[in-house]
């Protein structure tokens, strides 16, 4: 029996977890959740799986959701990091699945690392960010850290049983989203419904205006390189508008190995739950016969300046990766409100990364110190910006 703590059930990869566990009661089992403000979903979790523990955003919110849970629950009910940090560490665990969107993942997951709890991460940015403490940290504390990205879990399932040294390059795989072919000068007038309009993949709304810009493909990219130990030129992206193939190794003698499936994030999800074993998942099996053909294209880097800005943070390197993940949040955020124009999101991170000198981030505080800096700065852009839009 594996013992969980989900950060982020009420998300998209949170409630498709619960689905898993829901599915193998023998297997699983959750100790604490928790969620942001999301308390009508997180009442009906609650009441299902009975964690000991369970974490809203702050103090306000705890008092509502302890008024929507019956008397006599036997859930704890915390708020704010201090909650988030309580349930990533909590004794009972085994495993952390790490699905808190964002930089506010950070510190939870670091916490729980340095409790020797193993970590299912879905959370990119914290490697964005600070991959190079969290890659150290998970040596030092001699933990397993399984990806759930799909694109990360195919390569983890590629590469097994192969050495680093034989492999020649990782191939990522992008569904370009929905504007791989809309025309870049109407890039400027696209909706918000049309950017959350993925064609392929059923996400949280961030995560789905970052596909849209492909500065997803870009924070997989940096998250690629941190997991399996790549520099960047060994990392490419083709453009797969069926996503079947989640990505691909190839090795250097020419061959390459990539896995397919029904993109459905219950299999990367169920893989790093029960590694080395599969389990069922209930994602429709791939019917090969059925499919009008495979392509592959490289990417448009005119149409997606998003994914060259994610280069551009590795190769400055330092803090620029957290300052770049910062300003993007902060854009998508803007853009989700109506404040600024699709085409504004790359034009935001780049003002935001070309005012910063990279710095050494030696600690998780040095991060957020970064990541705030990078907020205020990125604000203020977006102020003007909003203004002319
Ligand atoms: N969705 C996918 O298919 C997918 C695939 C690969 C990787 N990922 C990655 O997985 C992570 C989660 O993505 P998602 O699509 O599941 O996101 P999502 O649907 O937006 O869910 C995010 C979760 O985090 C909680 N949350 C948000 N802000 C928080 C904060 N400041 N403090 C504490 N909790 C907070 C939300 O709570 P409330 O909703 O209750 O406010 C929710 O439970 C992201 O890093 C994303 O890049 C997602």
């Amino acid at each position: 029996m594996k013992k969980l703590t989900i950060l982020g059930s009420t998300g998209s990869i949170g409630t498709s977890t619960l689905d898993i566990v829901a599915a193998h009661p023998d297997r699983f089992t959750v100790e604490a959740l928790t969620a942001g403000a999301n308390l009508d979903l997180f009442a009906k979790q609650i009441a299902r799986f009975s964690p000991r523990l369970a974490v809203v955003l702050n103090e306000e919110l705890a008092g509502r959701l302890k008024s929507m849970l019956p008397s006599g629950s036997g859930t704890e009910i915390m708020s704010g990091v201090d909650g988030l940090v309580a349930a990533a560490t909590l004794t009972e665990t085994d495993m952390v699945v790490a699905a808190i969107v964002g930089a506010a993942g950070l510190v939870p997951t670091a916490a729980a690392i340095k409790a020797g709890k193993d970590i299912a991460l879905a959370n990119k940015e914290t490697l964005v960010t600070a991959g190079h403490l969290f890659m150290e940290l998970i040596k030092r504390h001699n933990v397993r850290l399984y990806p759930v990205d799909s694109e990360h879990s195919a390569i983890f399932q590629s590469i097994e049983g192969h050495r680093n040294a034989d492999i020649s390059r990782i191939i990522l795989t992008a569904s370009g989203g929905p504007f791989l072919n809309t025309p870049v000068e109407s890039l400027r007038s696209v909706t918000v419904g049309d950017a959350l309009n993925h064609p392929n993949w059923s996400m949280g709304r961030k995560i789905t205006i970052d596909s849209a810009s492909m500065m997803n493909k870009g924070l997989e990219v940096i998250e690629a390189s941190w997991l399996f130990d790549l520099p960047l030129d060994r990392i490419d992206v083709n453009i797969h508008p069926q996503s079947i193939i989640h990505s691909m190794v190839e090795y250097i003698d020419g061959c390459v190995i990539a896995q397919l499936g029904t993109p459905d994030m219950k299999a990367p999800i169920a893989y790093a739950l029960s590694y080395p074993e599969r389990i069922p998942t209930g994602v429709k099996p791939l019917d090969l016969t059925q499919l009008s053909g495979l392509t592959f294209a490289k990417p448009d880097l005119e149409r997606f300046p998003c994914l060259s800005l994610a280069y551009r943070s590795m190769s400055d390197g330092e803090s620029m990766p957290a300052v770049m993940n910062a300003a993007n949040e902060i854009a998508v955020e803007a853009f989700l409100e109506g404040k600024i124009g699709f085409s504004h999101i790359p034009e935001l991170i780049e003002m935001t990364m070309d005012s910063h000198q990279p710095v050494a981030l030696g600690s998780i505080s040095d991060v957020l110190e970064v990541d705030l800096w990078s907020r205020r700065c990125s604000r203020e852009f977006c102020m003007k910006m909003g203004n002319k839009y």
